[in-house]
């Protein structure tokens, strides 16, 4: 994968380059801490009214994209990776039969298993705190994972890829939104070290690098009917499909 880092540059007259440039990492370097802990990875009083606030307005065109996408069945088995406070759990599966939620942040767990509690006590679903790139599930699972709006947060998608091949059975599917459409000069690279915006290209070699077949990339328009997510969206949703194979793949 291309990977291009964003750097400052343009100094100002009269100030040393290298002092402004400095300044300026700072500052970007603090935004993006802030913004990691209130909607990356949800902590604190701020990441508290984001995750039970903000994010489920913002996020709803993203479920209902999602939900569509799926083709959820009854007899599906689903893990959602990155699952927040379990809305697409809770209103766009709750005909699945068994469905799994995880996620890093215990403020977006803790609303989750409120959100879930029926389904907890009745034993067709469980949700867990935890990191997509080592997931405590065995090999072969679930019959479906899901996983939206988190992507391109995650400091190793690779490695996320890899553990949702793992724990999907051979024929079981992946439905993932990662990033947005991106205009076609783009390269892969991260903003302000934080977030990932990809070619088309490279989630393509991502997702067959973890083993994946059959993938098909497609986009959404997400700009939804609230203010809120009419402000906040940005170009359509990338969807991705991909097929766990029944025999593996050889390289
Ligand atoms: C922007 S929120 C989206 C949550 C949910 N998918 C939704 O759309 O409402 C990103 C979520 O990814 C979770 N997350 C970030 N890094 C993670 C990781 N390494 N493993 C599991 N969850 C992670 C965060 O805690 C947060 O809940």
């Amino acid at each position: 994968m291309a990977v291009v880092s964003m750097q400052s540059s343009a100094p100002g007259r009269g100030t040393e380059p290298s002092v402004i440039a400095t300044s300026r990492d700072a500052v970007t370097g603090l935004l993006a801490r802030a913004a990691q802990s209130w909607a990356g990875v949800p902590s604190g009083p701020l990441g508290w009214v984001c995750a039970r606030w903000v994010m489920p307005r913002w996020h709803a065109p993203i479920y209902t994209a999602m939900g569509a996408a799926a083709g959820l069945l009854p007899d599906d088995e689903l893990l959602e990776v990155a699952c927040g406070s379990g809305i697409f759990l809770a209103e766009h599966a709750s005909h699945v039969g068994y469905v799994a939620g995880l996620d890093l942040s215990d403020i977006q767990v803790g609303l989750a298993r409120q959100r879930m509690a029926d389904r907890l006590a009745a034993g067709t679903a469980e949700v867990v705190l935890g990191d997509v790139a080592a997931l405590p599930w065995p090999d072969d699972r679930f019959s479906v994972v899901t996983c939206m709006g988190s992507f391109e947060a995650f400091p190793d998608p690779a490695a996320a890829l890899a553990e949702i091949y793992r724990v999907l059975r051979p024929g079981g599917r992946a439905v993932l939104n990662i990033g947005e459409q991106a205009a076609p000069a783009t390269q892969t690279h991260q903003m302000l070290d934080v977030y990932w915006v990809w070619a088309e290209h490279d989630v393509r070699a991502m997702v067959e690098a973890a083993g994946f077949t059959d993938v098909d990339i497609s986009y959404v328009d997400y700009s939804g009917d609230t203010r809120l997510s009419k402000l906040m969206s940005g170009p359509d949703l990338r969807l991705v499909h991909a097929v766990k194979p029944t025999a593996p793949t050889v390289p």
